[in-house]
């Protein structure tokens, strides 16, 4: 399959990868030429990793850069305009999503599917900008690629039974398992790890435990690799919330609102391990 990858940052080089390494023609599209050097690199020191392991052989790792640096461009018609499978991996602004689905459905093909990565909008956003309404699909792949063995599959009102058998095909030919969901606000994933992170917020707000003691809870307790504190940190507060404000805006849930800790650290710029500070301290 022809499989073209837009964005190519942290998403994005995981799944082109994935796609690669699964033997799909695959080209990537980046906005600059610097961030899809960036991209190249990340994925060659990604790739070496699995050849230090054994579990891919030198040979593999060099024709897979190959197809992929063969089809890395700037350019989106060039890139798009023969593809299978699209999947939009760009940032989480849904204006710029929309442009680009507007424009993916001009050069692409009639029968190419049109996936994004989002992990809130809804599909019927992105598919209604499009002539292709049935052809367009979340795949949501979580961080990092390579690793989480699953696949949330959101399929809008309007997306045909035939595009999610394909997809499902699609996502189970890179060594995924698909997992179908309704399109809702923040699908399955992000509304019950926002929801989780949210109310550790607000227990620790109340005086119920400490940061610390709530994340010693969850890994010893539940035997999570990590805490909701050590997560926020690691995905970034204002991010969270910012997830959780569109599911509060969409549902007018108060259990969706932002605990109001978290607004003030956002204020204060104490948004985790990007700003050396958030729950922890980070060096
Ligand atoms: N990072 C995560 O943990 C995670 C997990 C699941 C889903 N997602 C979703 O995946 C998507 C990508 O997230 P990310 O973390 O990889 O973001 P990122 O900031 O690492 O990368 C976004 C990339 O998009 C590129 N870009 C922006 N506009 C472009 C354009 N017009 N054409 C081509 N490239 C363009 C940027 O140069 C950048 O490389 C988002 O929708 C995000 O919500 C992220």
């Amino acid at each position: 399959m022809r499989v073209c990858v837009v964005g190519i940052g942290v998403m994005g080089n995981g799944i082109a990868q994935l796609c690669a390494h699964a033997r799909h023609e695959t080209s990537i599209v980046g906005r600059s030429k610097e961030s899809l050097e960036r991209g190249l690199k990340n994925i060659q020191s990604s790739l070496s990793v699995f050849v230090k392991r054994g579990e891919i052989r030198q040979e593999e790792v060099d024709s897979i850069l190959k197809t992929i640096r063969a089809g890395a461009t700037m350019n989106l018609e060039e890139s798009a305009g023969n593809a299978d499978f699209v999947i939009e991996a760009v940032y989480e602004d849904l204006e710029l999503k929309k442009k680009l689905f507007r424009d993916l459905d001009r050069i692409c093909p009639d029968h190419t599917i049109l996936a994004s990565n989002t992990s809130t909008f809804p599909i019927i956003t992105l598919a209604t900008v499009t002539e292709r309404p049935d052809k367009v699909i979340g795949t949501h792949f979580m961080n990092p690629p390579l690793l989480v063995r699953g696949v949330e599959i959101i399929k809008s009102l309007m997306t045909s039974v035939d595009t999610v058998q394909m997809t499902n095909k699609f996502v189970r030919s890179l060594g995924k398992e698909p997992i179908e969901v309704k399109d809702s606000p923040g699908f399955v994933v992000s509304r019950m790890i926002c929801l989780v992170m949210n109310e550790a917020v607000r227990m620790h707000e109340e005086g119920v435990a400490s940061v610390e003691d709530i994340d010693k809870i969850a890994k010893l307790c539940f035997n999570w690799p990590m805490g909701p504190f050590q997560l926020l940190d690691l995905i970034g507060i204002d991010i969270v919330a910012a997830v959780l404000n569109a599911m509060y805006n969409e549902t007018g849930s108060e259990r969706f609102k932002p605990a109001l800790l978290m607004t003030q650290m956002i204020r204060a710029g104490w948004t985790g391990r990007k700003a050396g500070k958030g729950f922890y301290e980070h060096r």
